[in-house]
Order: structure tokens, then sequence, then C-alpha cells
């Protein structure tokens, strides 16, 4: 048994997604949430200011008594996380081997579509991992990097105009992949996943972040590491305003989580 939290971060909202799911698969567990919101976005970075910055919310996350992290951002988990997860005496977990494995699992054709920000595309981290796990599979990929500033400035819900627009500019690209199965490669998109349901109709859609909160608990209990408490807690740390970070957040998580969230600075980190 182990009481100590788990630490879960990103750049901004798309961490969230995990959270949802690690409450739903551990909800005895005390989780730690960093979003790094005052430099969100990630994924235009160059792949040494992503692992800068992946490297600093680990140490934020460390301050706290934790025994694992998820790297809950497709961006920092295809670039460069495993080059610094080493260094650190908790396991620290990133959304591409379980998005993978659980595509490489759903998929009866195939043919898998992958879409991300350009610096997760740009690695290529994703195909080479479905390539060893399916090989002769077929991959399509497409960047979307203005997805993640509209899921940011809130505008979610489905039939949202701009979103409407923005998800149809890049998910036309797949219609005529015939695609099966779709990696939503970015802890964001599942925010709009029923948005990308509607626009490619019938695709099994994977959630990086649900598909990880799932692993790390085989992971845990494996080890005998999951928590006695009878009731987990959330607290969640953000690099930029609070309101804006809590208002978006309880929309997303359908619970009110405002008093429950802190700002830290950057410098600190
Ligand atoms: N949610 C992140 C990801 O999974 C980061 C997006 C960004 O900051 O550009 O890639």
């Amino acid at each position: 048994m182990d009481r100590r939290a788990i630490g879960v971060f990103d750049s901004g909202l798309g961490g969230l997604t995990a959270v949802k799911k690690l409450m739903e698969v551990m909800p005895r567990e005390d989780i730690i949430y960093f979003g790094d919101t005052g430099r969100v976005p990630y994924g235009g970075r160059s792949r040494e200011t992503i692992i800068k910055y992946a490297g600093q919310d680990i140490e934020f996350l460390r301050k706290f008594n934790i025994k694992a992290v998820v790297a809950a951002c497709g961006t920092v988990s295809t670039n460069g996380l495993e080059e610094i997860s080493g260094g650190f005496d908790f396991p620290v977990m990133g959304v591409l081997g379980p998005a993978a494995s659980a595509a490489a699992r759903m998929t009866k054709t195939g043919r898998i579509g992958i879409i991300g920000t350009a610096a997760s595309i740009r690695s290529g981290a994703y195909e080479r991992r479905l390539m060893e796990l399916l090989p002769g599979c077929r991959i399509f990929s497409r960047a979307c990097p203005l997805l993640v500033p509209v899921i940011e400035e809130g505008r979610i819900r489905k039939g949202d105009r701009l979103l409407s627009l923005v998800a149809d500019e890049y998910l036309s690209y797949f219609d005529d992949k015939d695609i099966d199965t779709l990696i939503m490669g970015c802890t964001h998109y599942p925010i709009i996943a029923d948005t990308i349901a509607e626009r490619l109709g019938g695709v099994n859609l994977i959630d990086p972040g649900g598909e990880t909160a799932k692993e790390l608990s085989g992971f845990l209990r494996e080890r005998g590491l999951l928590t006695d408490s009878e009731k987990g807690s959330c607290r969640f740390y953000v690099s930029d305003s609070v309101e804006g970070f809590a208002e978006k957040a309880d929309i997303f998580l359908q619970q009110r989580i405002e008093g429950q969230v802190s700002r830290v600075s950057i410098d600190e980190l």
C-alpha cells in the first residue's frame, strides 16, 4: 500500500483527460495536477524546449510526495521523454505506448490515423511504435496546430462554429483514407471527442490519457502501490490565471474545482 499521490502534467487543459480517467479507474488515489498554462502550447516548440519544459514540470511535481508521474502530454511523450524520465526515483509514464498499443489492439483493417501537435507528428514516434506493434499497418498522420488554442479558448462545445471549421479543415484529410481507428495523439483532443466522432463517423477513437490511466492502474496494482485510503483528492496547479483554468476544467470534468486550484510562478519551476 502506498498513500503517496500520483503526479500528472500537461501544457494546459489536455492532461485533464487523463485525470478524469484516473479518477474513474482509481477513485481512492490522490492526484496532483500541473498545467503549464503560462507556456501553452508546447506543440509548436522545438524538441530541446519541450524537453526543458517537461523536466521542469516533473521537478515541480517531485516536490510533492508522489509515487508516479503521468506525462499526460502527447507532445512531451513523443519528444524525448525517455531521455529524462530515467533520472527520477519514481516511474514517469508517457501516453505514447498505451495509446499505440490500444490502436494496434482495436484496428481490424490495419489502417490507422493519427492526429497530434506539429511537434508530435514531426517526431514520427507514433508511427515507429505502431510499426513495431503491427508491422505492415498503414498509417496516416495529420498535424492539427490550431486545435489546442481553440480548446484552450474554451471553444469545446459540439456545434461551436470555430471548432467545427478548424476540425473540418484537419479531419477532411482522412476522407479518402479509409481508416478504422484514430489516435487522438494530443491529450487535449478527447475534450472534443464528440466533434471528432461526428466528423469521422464510425471510427474507433483512442484516448491517450485514458489508456495511460488504465495502464498505470495495472502497474501500481502489480507492485502493491495502490493506496488504502477511502477516497482520493485532487489538487491543481497552473502557471497562469487560476480563474480561466478552473472555469474550463469545471466544464470538462463536470465538477467544480475552483477552490482546489493554485497558481505557481514559472520562475520557480
Ligand atoms: N496536450 C498536449 C499534447 O498532448 C500539448 C498540446 C500543446 O501544448 O501544444 O500534445
